[in-house]
């Protein structure tokens, strides 16, 4: 399924539009060859789904749509900032079928270009005038920083557990959809049952969608996918499919190699040069169950947070975001 054929995009034709057009009022106030640059990821052919769970909430909360724009802008800027600076940290030279930023400009340059977005990012959030969700907006993006450096100088001496997994997952991706679905009732100063009731959906469906990411990362496809394949095992970092592998392969020699990688420190090398290693782990993880796996646990995950949804009436707002939900997990891309 593609996400062009969800209804979303039908639903949303007038705001996902008006997203990207808030979003690309920034490039105006940059220079050159920045401005081009940051239109064209703008620009690029993202799935837009925080932004659709944003403006969905609001629409099944009744917010005014003039407030919820720039919030799903706030959210999708936000989103784009941590990708830049995620493939200059990951060394991934591609992302949506095109060059990174990473891969044209020296890390400097990378750095700055990603701050100038979060920056955007937090002014299109106090265009909602609610500071409520703008105190969300800055724990978000804290817990999305705080989890990378966590990531970088856990010493990973031994297999993570499936707690440290997931409290890694909730910092760098369900985090943000966590803020894109309360976005709704935050907007319309609703009590925290509902806050809570929708961040916990967002939190489930991101969990869900960062699974179905680990799993892309070996089963996927690069060309469908835009983005390289095999860097989570190269930078070490061992995903909740590459857990379940390991933990019945306990004695396979190569878990050794994918953790011993060099501390963040300068001087080390960070990355995995053994390519054939890689590649043979690679080629053992999609023989195995690994994937089959780690599928049924994202789909746990989509299941309890489309259930959230059901005491709420059933509208084609409540549609959509089930709707996406599901493509979470059914998604090739
Ligand atoms: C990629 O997110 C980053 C992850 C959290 C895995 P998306 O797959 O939503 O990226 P785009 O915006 O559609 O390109
Ligand atoms: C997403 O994780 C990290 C962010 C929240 C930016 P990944 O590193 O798995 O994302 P991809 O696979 O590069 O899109
Ligand atoms: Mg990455
Ligand atoms: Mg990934």
């Amino acid at each position: 399924m593609k996400s062009e054929e969800l209804l979303y995009t039908t639903m949303l034709r007038d705001e996902l539009p008006a997203v990207r057009a808030t979003m690309l009022e920034v490039q105006q106030r940059l220079p050159d060859p920045v401005a081009p640059a940051l239109a064209a990821i703008i620009n690029g052919g993202g799935k837009q789904l925080r932004p659709a769970l944003a403006l969905l909430s609001a629409r099944m909360f009744d917010a005014d749509v003039e407030n919820a724009v720039p919030v799903a802008a706030a959210v999708e800027m936000l989103h784009t900032a941590t990708l830049i600076h995620d493939d200059l940290i990951d060394n991934a030279l591609m992302r949506r079928g095109k060059q990174t930023l990473n891969a044209q400009w020296s890390a400097a340059a990378t750095v700055l270009a990603g701050d100038v977005a979060f920056a955007w990012a937090a002014e299109l959030a106090t265009r909602s005038q609610c500071l409520r969700l703008i105190k969300h907006f800055s724990e978000t993006l804290a817990i999305i920083c705080s989890g990378e450096l966590n990531q970088m100088f856990t010493t990973r001496a031994q297999l993570p557990t499936e707690a440290d997994y997931y409290r890694r997952i909730f910092s760098k991706t369900a985090s943000l959809f966590a803020l894109a679905a309360e976005s709704g009732p935050l907007l319309m100063q609703r009590d925290e049952a509902d806050v809570q009731r929708l961040r916990m959906f967002g939190k489930l469906v991101g969990e869900a969608f960062q699974i179905v990411d680990d799993v892309l990362d070996f089963m996927g496809d690069e060309v469908t996918l835009g983005k390289p394949v095999g860097g989570d095992l190269r930078q070490g970092i061992i995903t909740l499919p590459v857990l379940y592998y390991f933990r019945r392969h306990p004695d396979d020699v190569r878990l050794h190699a994918v953790l011993a990688r060099a501390e963040h420190v300068r001087g080390h090398n960070n990355y995995m040069r053994n390519e054939s290693t890689i590649q043979a782990l690679i080629a053992d993880l999609r023989q195995s169950d690994a994937a089959e796996w780690a599928m049924q646990q994202a789909e746990t995950h989509a299941a309890e947070a489309s259930a959230l949804l059901d005491i709420f009436p059933d509208t084609t707002y409540r549609q959509a975001m089930q709707e996406i939900t599901a493509f979470a997990v059914q998604r090739q891309y």
